[in-house]
Protein backbone atom coordinates (compact mmCIF):
# COMPACT_ATOMS: atom_id res chain seq x y z
CA UNK A 1 0.00 0.00 0.00
CA UNK A 2 2.48 2.42 0.99
CA UNK A 3 4.95 1.92 -2.22
CA UNK A 4 4.66 4.65 -4.26
CA UNK A 5 6.33 3.58 -7.24
CA UNK A 6 3.73 -0.20 -7.30
CA UNK A 7 1.48 0.07 -10.60
CA UNK A 8 -1.21 -0.23 -8.53
CA UNK A 9 -0.65 3.28 -7.07
CA UNK A 10 -1.08 4.81 -10.04
CA UNK A 11 -4.78 4.66 -11.73
CA UNK A 12 -4.21 6.55 -15.13
CA UNK A 13 -0.81 4.17 -15.98
CA UNK A 14 -2.29 1.28 -15.19
CA UNK A 15 -5.30 1.61 -17.07
CA UNK A 16 -3.29 2.76 -20.20
CA UNK A 17 -1.09 -0.54 -19.64
CA UNK A 18 -4.25 -2.91 -19.23
CA UNK A 19 -5.94 -1.22 -22.09
CA UNK A 20 -2.90 -1.67 -24.25
CA UNK A 21 -2.71 -5.33 -23.42
CA UNK A 22 -6.23 -6.07 -24.19
CA UNK A 23 -6.12 -4.88 -27.48
CA UNK A 24 -2.72 -6.53 -27.98
CA UNK A 25 -4.48 -10.00 -26.96
CA UNK A 26 -7.37 -8.92 -29.25
CA UNK A 27 -5.77 -8.51 -32.40
CA UNK A 28 -3.21 -11.30 -31.82
CA UNK A 29 -6.52 -13.99 -30.99
CA UNK A 30 -9.18 -12.35 -32.72
CA UNK A 31 -8.14 -10.23 -35.83
CA UNK A 32 -4.82 -11.26 -36.90
CA UNK A 33 -6.20 -15.52 -37.65
CA UNK A 34 -8.92 -13.49 -39.55
CA UNK A 35 -6.32 -12.83 -41.89
CA UNK A 36 -4.58 -15.34 -42.03
CA UNK A 37 -5.10 -17.77 -45.20
CA UNK A 38 -6.69 -21.05 -43.43
CA UNK A 39 -10.05 -18.80 -42.17
CA UNK A 40 -10.77 -18.48 -45.53
CA UNK A 41 -10.87 -21.95 -47.13
CA UNK A 42 -10.98 -22.66 -51.12
CA UNK A 43 -11.20 -26.35 -52.34
CA UNK A 44 -8.73 -27.33 -55.02
CA UNK A 45 -11.22 -28.05 -56.95
CA UNK A 46 -13.59 -24.91 -56.72
CA UNK A 47 -14.19 -23.65 -60.21
CA UNK A 48 -15.17 -19.34 -60.42
CA UNK A 49 -18.56 -18.79 -61.84
CA UNK A 50 -18.67 -18.59 -65.39
CA UNK A 51 -20.35 -15.43 -66.89
CA UNK A 52 -23.09 -17.71 -67.55
CA UNK A 53 -23.87 -19.57 -64.35
CA UNK A 54 -23.68 -16.10 -62.47
CA UNK A 55 -26.07 -14.93 -64.59
CA UNK A 56 -28.54 -17.86 -63.22
CA UNK A 57 -27.33 -17.17 -59.57
CA UNK A 58 -28.31 -13.60 -60.12
CA UNK A 59 -31.38 -15.24 -61.29
CA UNK A 60 -31.79 -17.34 -58.55
CA UNK A 61 -31.67 -14.37 -56.25
CA UNK A 62 -34.28 -12.54 -57.67
CA UNK A 63 -36.77 -15.15 -58.36
CA UNK A 64 -35.82 -15.85 -54.05
CA UNK A 65 -35.52 -19.44 -54.63
CA UNK A 66 -33.66 -19.48 -51.59
CA UNK A 67 -36.84 -18.93 -49.49
CA UNK A 68 -37.82 -22.12 -50.54
CA UNK A 69 -34.56 -23.79 -51.11
CA UNK A 70 -31.18 -24.16 -49.01
CA UNK A 71 -28.05 -24.77 -50.00
CA UNK A 72 -25.99 -26.75 -46.94
CA UNK A 73 -26.50 -30.41 -46.60
CA UNK A 74 -26.03 -30.95 -42.92
CA UNK A 75 -23.14 -32.93 -40.54
CA UNK A 76 -26.58 -35.42 -40.00
CA UNK A 77 -26.69 -38.89 -41.67
CA UNK A 78 -30.49 -38.09 -42.85
CA UNK A 79 -28.74 -34.97 -44.52
CA UNK A 80 -26.37 -37.01 -45.92
CA UNK A 81 -27.77 -39.73 -47.11
CA UNK A 82 -30.55 -38.17 -48.76
CA UNK A 83 -28.37 -35.28 -50.47
CA UNK A 84 -24.50 -36.81 -50.10
CA UNK A 85 -21.32 -34.99 -48.40
CA UNK A 86 -22.03 -32.31 -45.92
CA UNK A 87 -21.58 -28.76 -46.91
CA UNK A 88 -17.86 -27.15 -46.77
CA UNK A 89 -16.45 -23.97 -45.91
CA UNK A 90 -14.07 -24.49 -48.77
CA UNK A 91 -17.01 -24.86 -51.14
CA UNK A 92 -18.22 -21.24 -50.57
CA UNK A 93 -15.20 -19.45 -51.31
CA UNK A 94 -16.98 -17.50 -54.27
CA UNK A 95 -20.31 -17.07 -52.69
CA UNK A 96 -21.16 -13.54 -52.26
CA UNK A 97 -23.47 -13.39 -51.07
CA UNK A 98 -23.77 -16.72 -49.62
CA UNK A 99 -27.02 -18.51 -50.82
CA UNK A 100 -27.40 -20.83 -47.57
CA UNK A 101 -31.27 -20.00 -47.05
CA UNK A 102 -32.83 -21.13 -43.86
CA UNK A 103 -36.08 -22.99 -45.05
CA UNK A 104 -36.62 -26.33 -46.80
CA UNK A 105 -39.55 -25.99 -48.45
CA UNK A 106 -38.34 -27.83 -51.40
CA UNK A 107 -35.57 -30.17 -51.24
CA UNK A 108 -31.76 -28.93 -50.56
CA UNK A 109 -29.68 -27.38 -53.63
CA UNK A 110 -26.20 -28.10 -52.52
CA UNK A 111 -25.55 -31.33 -54.41
CA UNK A 112 -28.32 -30.73 -57.30
CA UNK A 113 -25.42 -30.11 -60.03
CA UNK A 114 -25.42 -33.65 -62.37
CA UNK A 115 -28.37 -35.01 -60.71
CA UNK A 116 -30.32 -34.67 -63.91
CA UNK A 117 -30.09 -33.74 -67.23
CA UNK A 118 -29.88 -29.54 -68.79
CA UNK A 119 -33.25 -30.95 -70.32
CA UNK A 120 -35.08 -31.83 -67.09
CA UNK A 121 -34.13 -28.56 -65.38
CA UNK A 122 -35.49 -26.72 -68.24
CA UNK A 123 -38.99 -28.78 -68.13
CA UNK A 124 -38.65 -28.48 -64.34
CA UNK A 125 -38.94 -24.85 -64.12
CA UNK A 126 -41.66 -24.56 -66.71
CA UNK A 127 -43.87 -27.30 -65.08
CA UNK A 128 -43.01 -29.04 -61.96
CA UNK A 129 -45.89 -30.49 -61.76
CA UNK A 130 -44.73 -32.61 -64.60
CA UNK A 131 -42.00 -33.87 -62.10
CA UNK A 132 -43.64 -34.18 -58.87
CA UNK A 133 -47.55 -33.95 -58.98
CA UNK A 134 -47.61 -32.71 -56.03
CA UNK A 135 -45.08 -29.81 -55.97
CA UNK A 136 -45.85 -26.13 -55.00
CA UNK A 137 -42.67 -24.85 -56.58
CA UNK A 138 -43.99 -21.98 -58.37
CA UNK A 139 -43.67 -21.66 -62.84
CA UNK A 140 -41.42 -19.83 -64.72
CA UNK A 141 -42.56 -19.30 -68.04
CA UNK A 142 -41.23 -15.75 -68.44
CA UNK A 143 -37.98 -17.25 -68.28
CA UNK A 144 -37.59 -18.68 -71.57
CA UNK A 145 -38.44 -15.69 -72.85
CA UNK A 146 -35.93 -12.97 -71.71
CA UNK A 147 -32.27 -13.11 -73.13
CA UNK A 148 -29.65 -11.94 -70.77
CA UNK A 149 -27.85 -8.49 -70.77
CA UNK A 150 -24.41 -9.22 -71.63
CA UNK A 151 -23.64 -5.79 -69.81
CA UNK A 152 -25.16 -6.32 -66.64
CA UNK A 153 -23.38 -9.83 -66.24
CA UNK A 154 -19.87 -8.39 -67.53
CA UNK A 155 -20.11 -5.79 -64.90
CA UNK A 156 -21.08 -8.10 -62.39
CA UNK A 157 -17.88 -9.99 -63.31
CA UNK A 158 -15.79 -7.58 -62.43
CA UNK A 159 -17.27 -6.56 -59.62
CA UNK A 160 -16.44 -10.02 -58.11
CA UNK A 161 -13.39 -10.02 -60.16
CA UNK A 162 -14.44 -13.12 -61.95
CA UNK A 163 -11.90 -13.95 -64.87
CA UNK A 164 -14.10 -13.82 -68.09
CA UNK A 165 -13.36 -13.77 -71.89
CA UNK A 166 -15.02 -11.58 -74.23
CA UNK A 167 -16.05 -13.96 -76.61
CA UNK A 168 -18.28 -15.61 -73.34
CA UNK A 169 -20.10 -12.23 -72.68
CA UNK A 170 -20.65 -11.25 -76.06
CA UNK A 171 -22.24 -15.43 -76.31
CA UNK A 172 -24.54 -14.20 -73.24
CA UNK A 173 -27.09 -12.23 -75.77
CA UNK A 174 -28.09 -15.69 -77.23
CA UNK A 175 -28.97 -17.40 -74.22
CA UNK A 176 -32.52 -16.92 -72.23
CA UNK A 177 -32.51 -16.49 -68.71
CA UNK A 178 -33.76 -20.49 -68.44
CA UNK A 179 -30.41 -21.40 -69.96
CA UNK A 180 -28.69 -19.60 -67.46
CA UNK A 181 -30.67 -20.45 -64.56
CA UNK A 182 -30.06 -24.14 -65.39
CA UNK A 183 -26.17 -23.76 -66.09
CA UNK A 184 -26.23 -22.24 -62.67
CA UNK A 185 -28.25 -25.60 -61.38
CA UNK A 186 -25.43 -27.73 -63.33
CA UNK A 187 -22.32 -25.63 -61.28
CA UNK A 188 -23.73 -26.14 -57.85
CA UNK A 189 -22.05 -28.41 -55.71
CA UNK A 190 -19.53 -29.89 -58.20
CA UNK A 191 -16.60 -29.58 -56.60
CA UNK A 192 -17.48 -32.08 -54.17
CA UNK A 193 -16.79 -35.63 -55.12
CA UNK A 194 -19.96 -37.19 -55.50
CA UNK A 195 -19.53 -40.29 -53.63
CA UNK A 196 -21.80 -42.88 -54.80
CA UNK A 197 -25.31 -43.33 -52.27
CA UNK A 198 -25.26 -47.03 -53.30
CA UNK A 199 -27.13 -47.78 -49.74
CA UNK A 200 -29.14 -50.75 -51.22
CA UNK A 201 -26.73 -53.64 -51.91
CA UNK A 202 -27.86 -57.17 -53.22
CA UNK A 203 -27.81 -58.23 -49.08
CA UNK A 204 -30.19 -56.04 -48.69
CA UNK A 205 -32.12 -57.31 -51.48
CA UNK A 206 -31.95 -60.87 -50.01
CA UNK A 207 -32.72 -60.05 -46.76
CA UNK A 208 -35.63 -57.97 -47.88
CA UNK A 209 -39.05 -59.96 -47.25
CA UNK A 210 -41.35 -58.69 -50.28
CA UNK A 211 -45.27 -59.26 -49.01
CA UNK A 212 -46.38 -57.54 -51.87
CA UNK A 213 -45.20 -59.66 -54.55
CA UNK A 214 -47.92 -60.44 -57.05
CA UNK A 215 -50.56 -58.56 -55.36
CA UNK A 216 -52.83 -56.26 -57.68
CA UNK A 217 -53.31 -53.69 -54.87
CA UNK A 218 -49.44 -53.27 -54.77
CA UNK A 219 -49.59 -52.44 -58.19
CA UNK A 220 -52.23 -50.06 -58.15
CA UNK A 221 -50.31 -48.16 -55.26
CA UNK A 222 -47.29 -48.90 -57.51
CA UNK A 223 -49.18 -46.90 -60.44
CA UNK A 224 -50.16 -44.21 -58.38
CA UNK A 225 -46.20 -43.65 -56.76
CA UNK A 226 -45.11 -44.01 -60.73
CA UNK A 227 -46.97 -41.53 -61.75
CA UNK A 228 -45.87 -38.85 -59.52
CA UNK A 229 -42.42 -40.16 -58.97
CA UNK A 230 -41.05 -41.82 -62.57
CA UNK A 231 -44.01 -40.57 -64.88
CA UNK A 232 -42.12 -37.16 -65.96
CA UNK A 233 -39.20 -38.55 -67.33
CA UNK A 234 -40.41 -41.99 -68.55
CA UNK A 235 -43.87 -40.73 -69.81
CA UNK A 236 -47.00 -41.03 -68.60
CA UNK A 237 -47.80 -44.60 -69.80
CA UNK A 238 -44.49 -45.33 -69.49
CA UNK A 239 -44.36 -44.40 -73.58
CA UNK A 240 -40.75 -43.04 -72.78
CA UNK A 241 -39.81 -39.17 -72.37
CA UNK A 242 -36.87 -37.72 -70.89
CA UNK A 243 -35.58 -41.30 -70.59
CA UNK A 244 -36.29 -44.27 -72.04
CA UNK A 245 -39.93 -46.20 -72.57
CA UNK A 246 -40.68 -48.90 -69.80
CA UNK A 247 -43.83 -49.45 -71.37
CA UNK A 248 -42.55 -53.11 -72.44
CA UNK A 249 -39.73 -53.41 -69.77
CA UNK A 250 -41.80 -56.13 -67.35
CA UNK A 251 -42.26 -58.59 -69.85
CA UNK A 252 -38.84 -60.58 -69.13
CA UNK A 253 -37.73 -58.04 -66.15
CA UNK A 254 -34.96 -59.24 -63.86
CA UNK A 255 -37.25 -58.26 -60.49
CA UNK A 256 -33.55 -57.71 -58.30
CA UNK A 257 -32.34 -55.74 -61.14
CA UNK A 258 -36.03 -53.69 -61.56
CA UNK A 259 -35.46 -52.98 -58.09
CA UNK A 260 -31.76 -52.15 -57.03
CA UNK A 261 -32.04 -49.78 -60.17
CA UNK A 262 -34.98 -47.76 -58.76
CA UNK A 263 -33.71 -47.84 -55.15
CA UNK A 264 -30.33 -46.82 -55.90
CA UNK A 265 -30.83 -44.99 -59.45
CA UNK A 266 -28.13 -44.79 -61.73
CA UNK A 267 -25.78 -42.26 -61.98
CA UNK A 268 -26.11 -39.40 -63.75
CA UNK A 269 -29.61 -40.53 -65.07
CA UNK A 270 -31.76 -41.02 -62.67
CA UNK A 271 -31.89 -40.62 -59.01
CA UNK A 272 -32.28 -43.33 -56.27
CA UNK A 273 -35.16 -43.41 -54.38
CA UNK A 274 -34.44 -45.56 -50.88
CA UNK A 275 -34.18 -43.02 -49.00
CA UNK A 276 -37.53 -41.45 -49.49
CA UNK A 277 -39.83 -44.31 -50.31
CA UNK A 278 -40.54 -47.79 -48.40
CA UNK A 279 -39.13 -51.16 -49.26
CA UNK A 280 -42.46 -52.09 -49.95
CA UNK A 281 -43.79 -49.13 -52.30
CA UNK A 282 -40.53 -49.77 -54.46
CA UNK A 283 -41.70 -53.43 -55.10
CA UNK A 284 -44.96 -52.07 -55.75
CA UNK A 285 -43.54 -49.86 -58.56
CA UNK A 286 -41.70 -53.23 -59.76
CA UNK A 287 -45.44 -54.70 -59.74
CA UNK A 288 -46.51 -52.41 -61.42
CA UNK A 289 -43.94 -52.74 -64.45
CA UNK A 290 -45.01 -56.35 -64.79
CA UNK A 291 -48.64 -54.96 -65.15
CA UNK A 292 -48.00 -52.26 -67.49
CA UNK A 293 -46.35 -54.38 -69.68
CA UNK A 294 -49.06 -57.03 -69.78
CA UNK A 295 -51.01 -54.41 -70.70
CA UNK A 296 -49.25 -53.19 -74.03
CA UNK A 297 -49.62 -56.66 -75.42
CA UNK A 298 -53.43 -56.50 -74.71
CA UNK A 299 -52.92 -52.56 -76.27
CA UNK A 300 -54.76 -51.20 -73.39
CA UNK A 301 -51.32 -49.38 -73.02
CA UNK A 302 -49.08 -48.02 -75.72
C1 LIG B 1 -42.82 -22.16 -53.00
C2 LIG B 1 -41.55 -22.83 -52.79
C3 LIG B 1 -40.59 -22.97 -53.95
C4 LIG B 1 -39.96 -22.00 -54.67
C5 LIG B 1 -40.17 -20.49 -54.59
C6 LIG B 1 -39.04 -22.66 -55.53
N1 LIG B 1 -39.09 -24.00 -55.35
FE1 LIG B 1 -37.91 -25.39 -56.25
N2 LIG B 1 -38.95 -26.87 -55.34
C7 LIG B 1 -39.96 -26.69 -54.42
C8 LIG B 1 -40.50 -28.00 -54.06
C9 LIG B 1 -41.66 -28.25 -53.09
C10 LIG B 1 -39.76 -28.96 -54.78
C11 LIG B 1 -39.93 -30.50 -54.77
C12 LIG B 1 -40.91 -30.95 -55.82
C13 LIG B 1 -40.46 -30.66 -57.23
O1 LIG B 1 -39.51 -31.30 -57.72
O2 LIG B 1 -41.04 -29.77 -57.86
C14 LIG B 1 -38.78 -28.22 -55.55
C15 LIG B 1 -37.83 -28.81 -56.37
C16 LIG B 1 -36.80 -28.14 -57.00
C17 LIG B 1 -35.71 -28.77 -57.71
C18 LIG B 1 -35.47 -30.28 -57.83
C19 LIG B 1 -34.73 -30.73 -56.61
C20 LIG B 1 -34.43 -32.22 -56.58
O3 LIG B 1 -33.42 -32.60 -55.99
O4 LIG B 1 -35.23 -33.00 -57.12
C21 LIG B 1 -34.92 -27.78 -58.21
C22 LIG B 1 -33.65 -27.93 -59.02
C23 LIG B 1 -35.54 -26.51 -57.82
N3 LIG B 1 -36.67 -26.78 -57.10
C24 LIG B 1 -35.03 -25.27 -58.15
C25 LIG B 1 -35.69 -24.08 -57.86
C26 LIG B 1 -35.26 -22.79 -58.35
C27 LIG B 1 -34.02 -22.54 -59.17
C28 LIG B 1 -36.18 -21.89 -57.89
C29 LIG B 1 -36.24 -20.40 -58.20
C30 LIG B 1 -36.35 -20.04 -59.60
C31 LIG B 1 -37.15 -22.60 -57.10
N4 LIG B 1 -36.83 -23.93 -57.11
C32 LIG B 1 -38.21 -22.00 -56.43
C33 LIG B 1 -40.42 -25.49 -53.92
C34 LIG B 1 -40.03 -24.25 -54.39
C1 LIG C 1 -34.83 -37.63 -63.83
C2 LIG C 1 -35.48 -38.54 -64.74
C3 LIG C 1 -35.83 -39.91 -64.22
C4 LIG C 1 -36.70 -40.22 -63.20
C5 LIG C 1 -37.44 -39.27 -62.27
C6 LIG C 1 -36.78 -41.66 -63.18
N1 LIG C 1 -35.98 -42.20 -64.14
FE1 LIG C 1 -35.74 -44.19 -64.56
N2 LIG C 1 -34.30 -43.75 -65.88
C7 LIG C 1 -33.92 -42.48 -66.25
C8 LIG C 1 -32.84 -42.58 -67.23
C9 LIG C 1 -32.16 -41.40 -67.91
C10 LIG C 1 -32.58 -43.95 -67.40
C11 LIG C 1 -31.48 -44.59 -68.25
C12 LIG C 1 -31.99 -45.10 -69.53
C13 LIG C 1 -32.13 -44.04 -70.56
O1 LIG C 1 -31.14 -43.70 -71.21
O2 LIG C 1 -33.22 -43.53 -70.75
C14 LIG C 1 -33.54 -44.67 -66.56
C15 LIG C 1 -33.63 -46.05 -66.48
C16 LIG C 1 -34.62 -46.73 -65.79
C17 LIG C 1 -34.83 -48.17 -65.82
C18 LIG C 1 -34.07 -49.15 -66.65
C19 LIG C 1 -32.83 -49.62 -65.96
C20 LIG C 1 -32.19 -50.71 -66.79
O3 LIG C 1 -32.23 -51.84 -66.36
O4 LIG C 1 -31.66 -50.40 -67.88
C21 LIG C 1 -35.90 -48.44 -65.01
C22 LIG C 1 -36.50 -49.79 -64.69
C23 LIG C 1 -36.34 -47.19 -64.47
N3 LIG C 1 -35.56 -46.16 -64.96
C24 LIG C 1 -37.41 -47.04 -63.61
C25 LIG C 1 -37.77 -45.85 -63.01
C26 LIG C 1 -38.80 -45.74 -61.99
C27 LIG C 1 -39.68 -46.88 -61.53
C28 LIG C 1 -38.82 -44.43 -61.61
C29 LIG C 1 -39.67 -43.80 -60.52
C30 LIG C 1 -39.58 -44.39 -59.21
C31 LIG C 1 -37.84 -43.73 -62.40
N4 LIG C 1 -37.22 -44.62 -63.23
C32 LIG C 1 -37.59 -42.36 -62.31
C33 LIG C 1 -34.45 -41.29 -65.80
C34 LIG C 1 -35.36 -41.16 -64.78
Amino acid sequence: MSDNNSIYSKPVTFSVIALVAILVGSIVTAFYPLARDEMHPKLDTLKQYTALELAGRDIYQREGCSVCHTQTVRPLKTDVLRYGDYSKAGENAYERPFLWGSRRVGPDLARIGGKYSDEWHNQHFLDPRKFAAKSNMPVYPWLENVNLNPTTVESHMKALNFSYTMDEIVALSDKTELEALTAYMQFIGTSVDKFSLVVFSEDDYAEYNNIVKGKPEAAVRGKSVYLSECSGCHGKRGEGDLAMPLAEYGEDMDEMTAFMTIANGLDGFMPGFINTMTKDQIAGIVEYLRVMSAGAGSGTVQ
